[in-house]
């Protein structure tokens, strides 16, 4: 019989702690729904304590959710343990994941503390958790940097104390494959009461090893993977479920089994980059979109004759249906409606409607619309209505000329207008736009991504924008680029103007 794999999954607290990439609740609902379909065993909902909408979406997701243990994540702080436990008060099976930092590192300079200390703070949190429910995941971050010995007398303590899942997080992404995977072994072989409980791996991206030190962990002793979809958390990211998944099924010597349902895994991957507005690079393994796409010669050659000389996955076990990516301006409603479904998105009638015209207006100019479109469009009108709208952008620009960008907007239903030159004519229209909109505001990150090819591509724009200390993330996605950036500028304007 094959070993069970859990397969924890962290994309609504790891993943949307992302700055840019905050989901409403309803939003959160969805992608727990689509992760309760996919089949993951835990759905880490969220950090309760650290505001009232994130401990909203723990009590929201506890009531939608029936399967998947719902858990709520701590520090070693007794009131957020407490909020934890009422957050999930409807959870019909609930975890809280408590711990602390074990490295030196955070010992001394995070805590100022020593580790006689941390370690009596270690097992006063998981007995606290305790008292709520019987679930209680202890984490002792940092432990890809802690001294090995330590780090067993503290998991042994919590062991003791009442823990039923050990977390061993890389929290910094810095282990080797090897030394992960010992410390898993050092851990197994050295600590009482191990087989008692069910070891994590929690493995950041920061050097690229994310998911080879998850499967190295693994391959010694954890049985449970924390990940998220697409990668997606703090930095370089966590370590992606779809690679998890895809390793154990294709490597059927290690006898491991999650119980994902591997053909639900593209659908997902779409959602959650289309609510996060979070790209999925091109060449990510399994999800990105040259991952099936054999571009040279020889290799569509040596496809042709037989998939498996350059393919080690059948596209279709992860959801990739080939035939029905790209639809045209012929295609009808009930094809849009049937591509939506697919990525796991269902609007209503009106909803529908909107996508539909936006759909034809946008296949008027573009002729193949691909998955990311499509998704663009639903998202377009997902959105709930801003105070801040885009009237109108003319813009002239060239070669040794002056770009000059006239700008009407609409704020709050009434109409203003200005006029701006600038070094091109994106710089233009922001400069107009900041006419109008008398706030400093300096624009940090800007990024424009073709979603295919071609001339007639959809520009999709992700910028942040500073303002009073803070970072407001903007996005937009329109086939004029200077648009397209106008229009996300605004976004993140929307999001401080009126708050
Ligand atoms: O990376 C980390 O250490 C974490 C813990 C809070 C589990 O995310
Ligand atoms: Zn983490």
């Amino acid at each position: 019989m094959s070993d069970r794999l859990f397969i924890f999954d962290t994309t609504l607290r790891d993943g949307e702690q992302v700055p840019g990439c905050q989901l409403n609740t309803v939003e959160k609902i969805e992608v727990a729904k689509a992760l309760e379909a996919l089949g993951v065993d835990v759905i880490e909902a969220g950090f309760p304590v650290s505001s009232p909408g994130d401990f909203n979406s723990v009590v929201e997701i506890s009531k939608a959710v029936t399967w998947p243990t719902i858990c709520a994540l701590t520090r070693a702080v007794e009131n957020d343990i407490k909020v934890a436990s009422e957050a999930l008060q409807y959870a019909k099976s609930k975890r809280i994941h408590t711990g602390i930092g074990t490295s030196d590192y955070h010992i001394k300079y995070k805590f100022n503390s020593t580790r006689e200390d941390i370690l009596e703070r270690a097992i006063g949190c998981v007995k606290y958790a305790k008292k709520f429910v019987e679930d209680v995941q202890f984490y002792a971050e940092d432990a890809g940097r802690t001294d090995n010995e330590y780090l067993a007398k503290v998991v042994e303590a919590v062991i003791k104390a009442g823990a039923t899942v050990i977390n061993i997080p890389d929290t910094t992404g810095y282990c080797l494959p090897y030394e992960f995977g010992e410390k898993i072994k050092f851990l197994k072989e050295n600590v009482k009461g191990i087989d008692n409980v069910v070891i994590a791996t929690h493995c950041h991206n920061d050097l690229g090893m994310a998911t080879a030190n998850t499967i190295s962990g693994i391959l010694n002793g954890a049985r449970q993977a924390e990940v998220t979809i697409n990668g997606i958390g703090e930095r370089a990211g966590n370590t992606s479920l779809e690679e998890v998944a895809m390793i154990f099924k294709s490597h059927k010597e290690f006898n491991i089994d999650t119980h994902i349902t591997t053909n639900k895994i593209y659908g997902i991957s779409r959602m959650v980059s289309s609510l996060m507005n979070m790209p999925v690079q091109p060449n990510k393994a399994i999800v990105g979109r040259n991952a099936f796409a054999h571009s040279s010669g020889i290799h569509q050659d040596g496809v042709l004759k037989n998939r498996e000389s350059y393919e080690i996955i059948d596209p279709k076990d992860v959801g990739v249906d080939e035939n029905s990516i790209v639809l045209t301006a012929r295609s009808g409603r009930a094809a849009l409606k049937h591509r939506l479904h697919v990525l796991g998105i269902e609007l209503d009638k009106d909803a529908l409607d909107k996508a539909y015209e936006a759909f034809l207006k946008l296949a008027d100019r573009k002729k193949d619309i691909n998955d990311d479109d499509v998704l663009m469009l639903a998202g377009k009108h997902r959105s709930k209505d801003a105070r801040i709208k885009l009237d109108f952008l003319q813009v002239t620009s060239g070669v040794n000329i002056q770009s000059v960008a006239s700008v009407g907007l609409i704020i709050a239903g009434e109409k203003f207008e200005a006029c701006a030159t600038g070094n091109g004519p994106v710089d233009a229209a922001i400069n107009a736009i900041k006419k109008i909109i008398h706030r400093k505001m300096i624009l940090k990150d800007f990024l424009i991504q073709a979603i295919t090819k071609g001339s007639n591509d959809v520009g999709k724009v992700h910028m942040t924008v500073d303002h009073d200390n803070n970072s407001y993330y903007g996005f937009s996605a329109n086939t004029d680029i200077v648009a397209a950036s106008a229009e996300a500028f605004i976004d993140a304007i929307n999001k401080f103007v009126y708050e």
